[in-house]
């Protein structure tokens, strides 16, 4: 793959990883890989934008060198101090030792410690510009969107957004555009990075999306730091976000549970059909078969939560540590919720679980659903119906 011209004088020259499956170390997983997205620009000050993983910087250089030898690089725009995207400016650096780097104070703190490089960096803030010639680049500063030292970078004459991780997706293509790939993955998958990067910071992204509106900057094409880059549409990715950050969601239920001898599976089933009963759609998902980062991506978009699990040790199997976890530091927001489970000679799961919910802000609308070592019929009927109140309750 070779670099592609994203605008006239505008460059991508990042790199795609294949076989990435895991992100954030293994809190995220990636099952279509990712790619770390870097726009070279050439003009009278040959300008890069970011740069890739280590791993990949060759990728990068090559990419580079297809259009322009790396030592003109002049100036650096460090948007984020990540590593995904900070890594290779080592590398840059050794080839373009006079480059000069800009991005925000706390990105500078970031990179000193990260590399202990002494760098000529300069500190920018929103509104500043700096001329690369025939075109300016200004600088949004996007403090936790979504790490405190974010930063947009934006060029009026080429109406292009360059926001780092904002409006990102983890997919690995041979294609660039949001309009050359399968759009259902597409929005799956800019969901779920939304769902696990940036749902607590939902406020932040809406005042964010709304500061923007307000400088009246014309968009043509929103490039991000990960996956495709929006050309055709590129509000479509905003409007989702907003959609998103004011936790807009639609009838539907995630029933996550985990089972010991399938006493809770018998549960969730039967709660399961007891929602299908009132024509609100339910789906299942048995941890840790499933997915945790997937979940909440779908969660995103759903109105309504059950959590269900085996009692052990007084409280709930072990499985569904990472979720609760998670739970807890994502608070998806608007959501219902209630609990279940079996138990044997003491209770507790279910407390442990109804406890957690409320604490992510999860709004808890019906008592816990209990079941002594194996349900019976009756007990079944009774979950079904737990199903009904439940979905009536949406
Ligand atoms: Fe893609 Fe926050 O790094």
């Amino acid at each position: 793959m070779t670099k592609v011209e994203i605008m006239k004088d505008i460059y991508w020259v990042g790199a795609v990883d294949w076989n990435a499956r895991h992100f954030h170390g293994y809190t995220y997983t990636t099952h279509r890989g990712t790619t770390y997205n870097s726009y070279l620009i050439m003009d009278e000050k040959s300008t890069l934008v970011d740069t890739v993983y280590a791993p990949f910087a060759g990728e990068m250089i090559g990419r580079i060198r297809e259009v322009v030898d790396p030592s003109r690089i002049e100036y650096i725009i460090a948007n984020h101090v990540e590593p995904d995207h900070s890594s290779s400016i080592a590398e840059i650096l050794k080839l373009a030792p006079n480059a000069k780097l800009y991005g925000t104070a706390r990105c500078k703190q970031g990179l000193q410690k990260y590399y202990n490089g002494n760098w000529d960096f300069t500190v920018v803030k929103t509104g500043d510009e700096i001329s690369l010639g025939r075109r300016k680049l200004r600088f949004i500063e996007a403090p936790m969107l979504h790490w405190p030292d974010s930063m947009f970078t934006y060029s009026e004459s080429d109406e292009l957004l360059m926001p780092n991780d904002a409006f990102g997706q983890h997919i690995a293509s041979s294609f660039r555009y949001e309009d050359e790939v399968n759009e259902f993955e597409l929005m799956e998958e800019a969901a779920k990075y939304y769902a696990n990067i940036l749902l607590p910071l939902s406020g932040l992204v809406t005042k964010k999306i709304e500061e923007i509106v307000k400088m009246g900057l014309k968009i043509r094409m929103i490039a991000p730091s990960h996956g495709v880059i929006w050309r055709k549409d590129p509000m479509k990715i905003v409007n989702a976000y907003m959609s998103w950050a004011k936790a807009e969601s639609k009838k539907k239920v995630l029933i996550v549970y985990d089972t010991m001898w399938l006493s809770t599976e018998k549960m969730a089933k039967a709660i399961l059909e007891g929602i299908r009963g009132e024509g609100v759609e339910a789906k299942l998902y048995r941890l840790p078969d499933s997915d945790e980062s997937d979940i909440f991506g779908e969660l995103l978009v759903s109105k309504g939560l059950l959590l269900g699990s085996s009692t052990i040790n007084n409280g709930v199997l072990p499985t569904l540590g990472a979720f609760l976890v998670d739970a807890k530091g994502l608070k998806p927001k608007g959501k219902v919720a209630a609990v279940f489970g079996s138990y044997g000679w003491a209770g507790g799961a279910t407390k442990v679980l109804e406890d957690t919910l409320k604490e992510a802000g999860m709004e808890v609308v019906m008592p816990p659903l209990t079941i002594n070592w194996a349900p019976t019929a009756e007990e079944l009927q009774k979950c079904s119906e737990f199903g009904r109140d439940f979905a009536r309750k949406l």
